[in-house]
């Protein structure tokens, strides 16, 4: 743990994410959805989520658009403030992670340096990739908000795929085809790995 200030010393409680995972017979992890705008992130992400739930898993959903009304509502679209806003969710989803939930976050996160940035704030095994991997034409047909259009008209700038980058991941552990399938046969894609990974029974 680092700060710049030598007198901010980082302080180990009693409690500690072990305890609390054995408390409620679960293995805290981050399932870290990236994709582009409209690939179905979110929706994939709820669907599992509302799957573990109803298992009797206890989880949390981190959500752009709804980070982005206030954790990160000082941040726009620029490379710099994406990296910031990314940042500052790693930093989040590491605290829920450390209080024994099973996080689900979905950002487009189009970097793999700040998606390597989060992967290295947790411990091995704990940051699970899923790769929402809808092509952009799909994406763009399905323009949920309108913004593909606005973006193609220049009224937004520096949009995800259409002038700014996506880097897609290259080793994510959850890779879904996510253009052509139903939401169901992607969530039981993904409860099929967490059991495999001993995550869930
Ligand atoms: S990032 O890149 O991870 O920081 O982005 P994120 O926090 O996930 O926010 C993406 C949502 O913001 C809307 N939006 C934009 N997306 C991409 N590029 C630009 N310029 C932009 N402006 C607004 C858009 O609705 C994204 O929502 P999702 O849910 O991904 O479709």
């Amino acid at each position: 743990q680092s700060h710049d200030d030598e007198n901010v010393v980082w302080h180990s409680h009693q409690i500690d994410k072990a305890f609390r995972a054995e408390q409620k017979k679960q293995k805290p992890c981050v399932l870290w959805f990236t994709g582009l705008s409209g690939a179905g992130k979110s929706t994939v992400a709820g669907a599992l989520e509302t799957r573990l739930s109803a298992l009797g898993y206890h989880t949390y959903l981190l959500d752009g658009d709804n980070v982005r009304h206030g954790l990160c509502k000082d941040l726009g679209f620029s490379a710099e403030d994406r990296r910031e806003n990314i940042r500052r969710i790693g930093e989040v989803a590491k605290l829920m992670a450390d209080a024994g939930l099973i996080v689900f976050s979905a950002f487009i996160s189009p970097h793999r340096q700040e998606r390597q940035l989060v992967r290295d704030m947790l411990a091995e095994g704990e940051f699970l990739e899923v790769f929402v991997d809808t092509p952009l034409e799909e994406c763009e047909k399905r323009d949920p908000k309108g913004l593909y259009k606005k973006a193609r008209a220049g009224q937004i700038k520096h949009f995800t795929g259409i002038d700014a980058e996506y880097e897609q991941p290259e080793a994510a552990e959850i890779h879904l085809q996510a253009g052509n399938v139903s939401v169901d046969a992607l969530v039981d894609q993904c409860l099929a790995s967490l059991k495999q990974r001993s995550i869930v029974e």
